[in-house]
Order: C-alpha cells, then sequence, then structure tokens
C-alpha cells in the first residue's frame, strides 16, 4: 500500500512538473534564442536529456529546412551565390541548436551533416570551389577559434604583467 502512494505520489509529482514546471529543467539549457527552452524540452521528453541523440534529432530539423530550399531553387546550384544563403542559414540553424544543448559547435555530427549536403548536392558540381575541398566554410569557423586561444591567453599574460609591473 505504501509502495502504491509512493508510486502515485511520483506519478502526481510528474504530472506537476509537466504542466506547471515550464522552466523546470534537471540541466542547464542555453539561453543565445528564444527556442532554447522548446528544444531542451523536447530533448527532456524524448531523450531525458541534452544528448547528442537529441541534437542529432534536432539538426534533422536544420537539414529538412535546408532540403526544401533547395528543392525550391532549381537554379544551378553549383554557383555560390546561388546557393550561399541557404547554406549560412543551414550554419546558423544547427549553431543555434547546438548553443541551446550547450554541446560546442561545430561538432561531428555538424560535420557530417555540411560532409552529407556536399555529397548530395555539390558532389558533381565542375568547379573546385564546390565540390573539391568539402566544407571550407567548416574549416574556417573550426580553426579561427583555435587561432584566437592563444592571442587571448597571451592577453591575459600581458595584463597581468601590466598589473603587476603598476604595483
Ligand atoms: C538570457 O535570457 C534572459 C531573459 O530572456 C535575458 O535577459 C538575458 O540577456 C539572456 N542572457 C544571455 C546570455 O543571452
Ligand atoms: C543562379 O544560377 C543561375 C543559373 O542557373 C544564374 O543565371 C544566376 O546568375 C545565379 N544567381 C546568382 C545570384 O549567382
Ligand atoms: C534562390 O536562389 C536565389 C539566387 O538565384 C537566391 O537569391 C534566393 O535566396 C534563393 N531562394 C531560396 C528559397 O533559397
Ligand atoms: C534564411 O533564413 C531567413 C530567416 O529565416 C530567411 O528570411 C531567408 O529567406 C533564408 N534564406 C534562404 C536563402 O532561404
Amino acid at each position: 500500500m505504501k509502495r502504491a502512494l509512493g508510486f502515485i505520489g511520483v506519478f502526481l509529482s510528474f504530472l506537476y512538473d509537466a504542466s506547471a514546471g515550464e522552466d523546470i529543467l534537471p540541466f542547464d539549457c542555453g539561453n543565445n534564442s528564444h527556442n532554447c527552452k522548446n528544444f531542451c524540452h523536447l530533448c527532456y521528453e524524448f531523450y531525458q536529456g541534452p544528448t547528442m541523440d537529441c541534437l542529432s534529432g534536432l539538426l534533422n530539423l536544420c537539414l529538412h529546412t535546408f532540403d526544401v530550399e533547395m528543392a525550391q531553387n532549381s537554379t544551378n546550384w553549383c554557383i555560390w551565390g546561388n546557393v550561399s544563403g541557404s547554406y549560412s542559414n543551414l550554419s546558423l540553424c544547427t549553431e543555434e541548436i547546438s548553443d541551446c544543448l550547450l554541446i560546442p559547435w561545430p561538432n561531428p555530427l555538424v560535420e557530417q551533416i555540411f560532409v552529407d549536403i556536399h555529397t548530395k548536392f555539390f558532389k558533381d558540381c565542375p568547379t573546385e570551389e564546390l565540390s573539391d575541398p568539402p566544407p571550407v566554410i567548416i574549416f574556417a569557423l573550426v580553426i579561427t577559434p583555435i587561432c584566437l586561444i592563444p592571442v587571448m591567453v597571451s592577453l591575459v599574460v600581458l595584463k597581468t604583467k601590466n598589473g603587476d609591473g603598476s604595483t
């Protein structure tokens, strides 16, 4: 009997959480966009947390948008100017969702998406620009923060040194 009551209690508290606990999440959620809460709640409901599996599922939304945009645009996909808008939208979308789940961006799942769309849409492009170097953009995005780290470290060191010198 006690057990049954305990169970009902847990059940009720779950209901309470689900209805009134709009902001109650057992994990941290990003705050960079107003969609974050929704993404995090979806992850909580279906994956019990902001897992890579959940990210993978959510990233399919971005991919779907991209597919639709590409399908609507029957222009020449091999011309960068024709696809750059959709391409950067896809990039922004993956970044937004990753940030919401507090998963570093870019990450292997995002990189895989870009490799996939290159295989799907740009494989046959005659221009070297789109067909040859896989995601040039991703490379730039990965490398920029890495290059910034030494700069920031030396800035901090310099600051510290200056502070020491003046005291
Ligand atoms: C987080 O969200 C609150 C409320 O919307 C906002 O005031 C705050 O600036 C946000 N913080 C960041 C880092 O985006
Ligand atoms: C898009 O591709 C078409 C050829 O299909 C071309 O005529 C047009 O100039 C391209 N648009 C841009 C913005 O590059
Ligand atoms: C379609 O391609 C044109 C360039 O030709 C671009 O300006 C436009 O934003 C694209 N539209 C969509 C829905 O991707
Ligand atoms: C990119 O996203 C913005 C905002 O959602 C939208 O207005 C624009 O049409 C998109 N660009 C392309 C090329 O689809």
